[in-house]
């Protein structure tokens, strides 16, 4: 019997209109155009003036069912990367269901920060590789400006509100999902986390007036490790699966900080018209900056291309995957 790969068939992304310039920003925290620009690379990010991230989820759904000609009802299962759930409970996929109809579907998050995305792609995957499954969606979506301080210079430049959801179906041919691998290391906590609100912090008057509800991040220290680590995972999966860089067709980088991305292409020896860039248009929206940028490049992407997805973020959380594009657009 042939091996069963699990296929992206379909991506769509959703934005909400607002558009906040480094300009905007800069009228209530000291900062400039110019320094936001340097360090990271990011012009502006979006921001969700009204609703939640399942909304957002809910609108990018809405539109890969359309795009794919996929009925509701067929889908079976649905993972959502997100680290600004609607609530504590119940699960944003859950809500999401609700909201776009998916009434057959069982659904879970996964709370792995910005890694959110290919931890959920990577458990869909073994949901179709499998045999269990047919229709999965898996989405990332985050509503950051719900968890950031809009008082704190070194965090609310970088954040923005986004969400991206793809399909993903069985397929006996070459394509799909080739091989991930993944990381955690709790002992990083200290240095990007959002302290309050959990059980170690639970809402109090205390938790709020100290500001414990937004992400503190030491962003230092978080540069550091995500440099490396986002770099050696690239270059660890192209070892693995015997892959040089005239092999690789696209990398699809976490848009985190675009020296970042940099060096993650350098370290696989890419150029750059090999990388998949929007963070000068959408900051960094955590679990939705991959599925957002295979949505951006949807177009220029062709069947049976290599493309290496890296991401690194809060934990910490790191990895990346190797999949073959199943489709022509
Ligand atoms: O997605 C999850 C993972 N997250 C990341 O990968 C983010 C990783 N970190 C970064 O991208 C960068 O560390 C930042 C963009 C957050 C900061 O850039 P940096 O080059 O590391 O700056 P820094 O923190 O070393 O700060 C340099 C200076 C400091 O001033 P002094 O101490 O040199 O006087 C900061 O206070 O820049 C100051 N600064 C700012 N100045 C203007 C910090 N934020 C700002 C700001 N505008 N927004």
């Amino acid at each position: 019997m042939k091996k069963i790969n699990a296929a992206i068939t379909g991506v769509q992304g959703y934005l909400p209109p607002k558009v906040v310039t480094n300009h905007d920003l800069a009228k209530f925290v000291d900062t400039s155009d110019e320094w936001i620009t340097s360090r990271t690379g990011i012009k502006e990010r979006r921001l969700m003036e009204n609703g939640a991230t399942s909304d957002m989820a809910a609108e990018a759904v809405k539109g890969l069912l359309k795009k794919t000609n996929t009925k509701p009802e067929d889908i079976e299962v649905v993972i959502v990367g997100t680290v600004t759930p609607d609530y504590p409970f119940p699960s944003t996929a859950n809500i999401l269901c609700d909201k776009a109809g998916l009434s057959n579907a069982w659904s879970f998050d996964v709370n792995a920060a910005c890694s959110g995305f290919i931890y959920a792609l990577s458990t869909g995957t073994q949901f179709i590789e499998s045999g269990r499954y047919k229709k999965i969606i898996v989405v990332g979506a985050d509503k950051m400006s719900s968890i950031i301080d809009y008082e704190d210079r070194t965090t609310c430049i970088i954040f923005g509100d986004g969400c991206g959801a793809v399909m993903l179906e069985p397929t006996e041919e070459e394509n799909g999902v080739k091989d991930f691998i993944l990381h955690s290391d709790g002992s990083g906590r200290e240095y990007l986390l959002q302290p309050g609100g959990g059980s170690v912090n639970p809402p109090s008057i205390e938790t709020v007036q100290k500001r414990m509800h937004y992400v503190k991040q030491e962003g230092k220290q978080v540069f550091k490790f995500a440099v490396t680590n986002m770099a050696d995972v690239s270059a660890a999966i192209m070892e693995k699966n015997n892959l040089k860089s005239e092999d690789i067709d696209w990398l699809v980088p976490h848009q985190a900080n675009l020296r970042i991305i940099d060096a993650t292409a350098n370290r696989m020896g890419l150029s750059k018209e090999k990388v998949m860039i929007n963070i000068q248009k959408y900051g960094n929206t955590t679990a939705g900056t991959l599925p957002l940028c295979l949505w951006d490049y949807e177009k220029k992407l062709k069947k049976g291309d290599n493309i290496v997805l890296s991401a690194f973020g809060g934990g910490f959380t790191w990895g990346a995957v190797y999949l073959k594009w199943a489709y022509n657009s």
